[in-house]
């Protein structure tokens, strides 16, 4: 009899494509990736990130999908049956504590981002009711920012949101969200592309995203494409280790890792095409935007743009569906590690895991505010003088997903059998098998510890 997860089974190849994209399409599509291309110059980043999701995360994804479905436990109980299984140093574990800790890190602040989507999505909603506009998008944005109340409590209903969905377990929740909220996510994305395309500078866009500018690049340039391509694709964090376990056997790991690998990748570039266009149209450098990017400098041109408020209220809806789809992924392992574990329902896991990222993410909230002058001493390297929120931020996307994603690969490539490879590899050809194994083994080792250390050496 197949081997199955007590947490329940994806019921088909499309829902986990579904739940697996739904994972790696979100913020860090459609927030992240526009404005790290903005501050690193554009082109030049753009190509890194590529090569980055080839020769890194595309192995690394496949490799994480595969050790869950073997396992078909939450992460740290996966690689505690595989370790014994195998004979392995116990060691090895700690890649699903790291994943653990760094899956709270991420949501933590993750949530609060996507408060902001939800708030803009309602000050949109409420413009179409013929609320004043906003006139000052600068104002307006650090007026949220300044205000911990309404920040917490954004971040609060969209916790409420995630657990929601994250409480009525695999088929229920998770499965039946994606497969309603995921085709909407498109047909959104889509409709905002040809709206930018149509009314926007798309040519000056397609040049910036896709002309290098090799003067650009540095050694942050690496880390930072790095550090999106891990986070991008959910990588690292053992998320798609959780998801690979609800999968059924019979699917093809390499065919479901090309198509969220390629979706992803899709969607990042069709945002950069939905929002470039328009921020450039509207006169404002594309160069340097920074986290506020999509918030400060869209809602000028919505203001002005025929159908802007809708266009507003389409864009924000978006990202807030993206963010939710995502953060339910964020929430899984550690939830999924409860109910093994202690023997909580998962309603109650659920509650527990969001209760802390809650309250881990009003870090994140006061460095907007209150806390806003706590900063790292100037003279700590590569960290020095960030915030709270982008010193979470890094070290958990820029240190510990890839950290994560090198022992991941490293125990997937020297330590798991090659039978146990070849049978849940077994749709790969024996040369791509080899290909893939030695990619896992030297290549993407050898690229993720060379960008971990470059900051600590570069500079
Ligand atoms: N991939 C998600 C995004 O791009 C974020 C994420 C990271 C989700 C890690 C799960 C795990 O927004």
């Amino acid at each position: 009899m197949e081997k199955t997860s007590i947490h329940g089974m994806w019921s088909s190849r499309m829902a986990f494509v579904l739940a697996a994209t739904g994972s790696a399409v979100g913020l860090g599509n459609i927030w992240r990736f526009p404005y790290m291309a903005s501050d690193n110059g554009g082109g030049a980043f753009v190509l890194v990130y590529l090569a980055c999701i080839a020769l890194v995360g595309l192995p690394i994804l496949m490799s994480e999908v595969l050790l869950g479905r073997h396992g078909r436990r939450s992460p740290v109980n996966a690689l505690t049956d595989l370790v014994r299984e195998l004979g392995a140093s116990k060691g090895w574990i700690g890649i699903g504590w790291i994943g653990m800790v760094a899956g709270v890190l991420i949501l933590s602040f993750y949530s609060v981002v996507a408060g902001w989507t939800l708030h803009y999505s309602w000050l949109y909603l409420s413009q179409l009711f013929g609320a004043a506009p906003i006139s000052d998008p600068g104002a307006t944005f650090s007026g949220l920012l300044g205000n911990p109340l309404e920040l917490s409590a954004w971040h609060a209903v969209f916790m409420v949101l995630t657990v929601g969905v994250v409480a009525l377990g695999v088929e229920k929740g998770l499965e039946r969200a994606v497969r309603f909220l995921m085709p909407a996510l498109f047909v959104l994305l889509l409709t905002l592309v040809i709206y930018g395309a149509t009314t926007g500078h798309l040519t000056e866009a397609m040049a910036f995203l896709f002309k290098p500018d090799w003067s650009q690049i540095s050694g942050r340039t690496f880390i930072d494409a790095m550090g999106q391509a891990f986070f991008t694709l959910s990588l690292g964090m053992c998320t798609m280790m959780t998801y690979g376990a609800y999968l059924p056997k019979g699917v093809s790991i390499p065919q479901v890792g090309v198509t969220v690998a390629l979706a992803d990748t899709g969607v990042a570039l069709m945002a950069g095409l939905a929002i470039f266009p328009i921020v450039i149209s509207f006169g404002i450098d594309p160069q340097g935007g920074g986290p506020g990017l999509i918030f400060t400098s869209l809602p000028h041109a919505f203001n002005t743009m025929p159908f802007g408020i809708a266009y507003g209220l389409l864009f924000f809806a978006l990202l807030s569906v993206a963010a939710w789809t995502s953060s339910i992924s964020l929430m899984e392992p550690a939830t999924a590690y409860l109910v093994e574990r202690v023997g909580l329902t998962r309603r109650k896991a659920a509650l527990v895991v969001a209760g802390i990222c809650w309250i881990v993410g009003l870090a994140t909230v006061f460095s907007f505010n209150i806390w806003s002058s706590v900063r790292v001493p100037e003279g700590v390297r590569v960290i020095g003088n960030k915030n709270i929120m982008d010193m979470i931020e890094f070290v958990a996307n820029n240190l510990m997903l890839p950290l994560g994603g090198l022992l991941i690969a490293l125990f997937a490539g020297w330590v798991v059998k090659r039978s146990l490879l070849k049978d849940e590899l077994n749709t790969l050809p024996p040369g791509l098998l080899a290909l893939w194994r030695w990619v896992v083994r030297v290549i993407a080792p050898l690229l993720v510890l060379a960008v971990l250390i470059s900051p600590f050496v570069l500079d």
